[in-house]
């Protein structure tokens, strides 16, 4: 068991007299232990603090700010094996991809500094009399940080979606409080103890710990909140929208991403990639593939050489090597994925796979077929590795199953024709459209959002800046 600080406004608090315990997936029992937050005073008390310093540190220089978020990237490379080992630990994610999602996450901050520069350039603006219509009348245009920003951030990415929201914030003037899901928690703890040591000490960030259920709608609803990025379930973004209807918001909730195969692909290259972009990080995330529709006319050889493929998988747990499917988040999470196989096999669903659980927490890989349009598989978001693969007759087929879902996050289109997988991508109710890979939020300087159930409002580097900055004009008459 690990004992967990976490950075509140101007101070670093270590008190564990009220705490959270964090239970790791890989064996159920307590990984980390973190001082939480209890009351709605202490909560009320964090924001007005967060409010008061926003009218300092919006002062500050952007070199200052700059400075700090280097000092900070600098303290993420030192303390690289360290997150790893949390990564692995509180999320079962394996020593790869958290690798991977620490690297993303550094350049992330490098490519938000340079951008933040732009940007500036290109919004400050001086509207005058060269315009020939305007008379007696010069508008200075500029870019202001919005004041306290909420973030709220879900457990598959605690690392990378919590600096997604923090750092565009945090250069742009804006003072940060922070909320992270339970798992999650301690990575979330860990690195507002290294932005408190960059520099960031004297009340721009703080965090806070507890559980949704307790502390949810006391957060939610304070008033010096002045704008939230949230990802997670649309149940809580829809909550959210609710308590604050007049507030700028970035919600990036589910997703049921769909990739339609068409008759001319290489299927062994395209199961390939299907694999892949369903089956990381054990479907856990938002961009998983989670529909496969296929042309009929290689329904055979393409069911053959997903079963086939599929058996390559490696399967352990994460503490133990870089196994492709891993522990799933928590029990409920097995059990909700266990849910819905047996509501598919109900309606006549089909797989050459069994059924099974591994160890702790770890589900073995299972593709459907013959999924019925009644089965919760389709509609529901699954978040594990169970992915249905149905079939069409023609283009217009696919394009309906696609658009039917509640869900309008991404789409993948595999075909050789270009200009129809164009055609077809401008018809499908999505924001992004990958062509002959599977859908991803990465690379994070892309525009990254959805519509539908899906959020609103974008993320992405100049997006996630632009959504935490407001237009402020003073006009000078003459
Ligand atoms: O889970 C949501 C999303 O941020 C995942 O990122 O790059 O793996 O698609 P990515």
């Amino acid at each position: 068991m690990r004992l967990f600080k976490v950075a509140v406004g101007n101070k670093v608090i270590t008190n564990l007299q009220n705490r959270l315990c964090v239970f790791s997936p890989i064996n159920n029992k307590v990984f980390g232990v973190i001082p939480k937050i209890e009351s709605s005073k202490e909560l009320n008390l964090i924001f007005q603090n967060a409010k008061k310093h926003f009218y300092e540190f919006q002062k500050t220089s952007f070199q200052y700010r700059k400075k700090i978020l280097l000092n900070f990237v600098e303290l993420l490379k030192q303390k690289k094996e360290d997150l790893v080992s949390i990564l692995i630990w509180e999320i079962a994610k394996n020593k790869k991809l958290a690798l991977e999602e620490i690297e993303r996450t550094i350049n992330y901050i490098e490519d938000t500094i340079d951008e933040y520069k732009n940007i500036i350039k290109s919004n400050n603006r001086v509207i005058d009399e060269s315009i020939h219509h305007i008379k007696g009348k010069q508008g200075n245009f500029s870019l202001q940080p919005l004041g306290v920003v909420l973030a709220i951030t879900p457990f598959n990415y605690p690392l990378n979606l919590l600096i997604a929201k923090i750092v565009p914030a945090l250069i742009s003037g804006n003072v940060v409080v922070f909320k992270p899901s339970t798992q999650g928690a301690c990575i979330a703890a860990y690195i507002s103890t290294l932005l408190y040591k960059a520099g960031f000490s004297n009340g721009e960030i703080s965090c806070v710990i507890g559980k949704g259920s307790e502390i949810g709608d006391t957060l939610i609803e304070n008033h010096n909140i002045d704008m939230i990025s949230f990802t997670g379930s649309t149940k809580v973004g829809i909550h959210i929208a609710k308590k604050q209807p007049l507030i700028p918001m970035v919600l990036e909730l589910g997703g049921k991403d769909a990739a339609i195969v068409l008759e001319d692909v290489n299927i062994k290259k395209v199961v390939k990639e299907i694999i892949k972009g369903s089956f990381t990080y054990n479907g856990q995330r938002c961009t998983s593939i989670k529909r496969v529709f296929v042309d009929n006319k290689i329904k055979k050889e393409f069911l053959d050489e997903m079963n086939f493929q599929l058996k390559f998988l490696t399967i352990g747990s994460a503490a133990k090597g870089n196994y492709d499917i891993t522990e799933l988040i928590d029990k409920e999470a097995v059990i909700h994925n266990l849910k819905l196989l047996e509501d598919a096999f109900y309606h006549g669903a089909k797989s050459a796979q069994k059924v099974k659980i591994v160890g702790n927490n770890i589900l073995k890989p299972i593709v459907l077929f013959n999924v019925s349009d009644n089965a919760k598989i389709i509609k529901e978001e699954q978040f594990g590795p169970v992915l249905p693969i149905m079939f069409f007759d023609t283009i217009e087929e696919a394009i309906k199953m696609t658009n039917s879902s509640k869900f309008g996050l991404q789409a993948s289109i595999f075909t050789k024709k270009i200009d129809l997988a164009f055609e077809i991508a401008n018809r499908l109710e999505v924001v992004t459209v990958n062509i002959n890979k599977s859908s991803s939020r990465s690379p994070d300087i892309f525009p990254f959002g959805g519509i539908k159930h899906s959020g609103k409002g974008l993320q992405g580097i100049r997006e996630s800046i632009l959504s935490m900055n407001r237009i402020k004009g003073i006009i000078e008459n003459s």
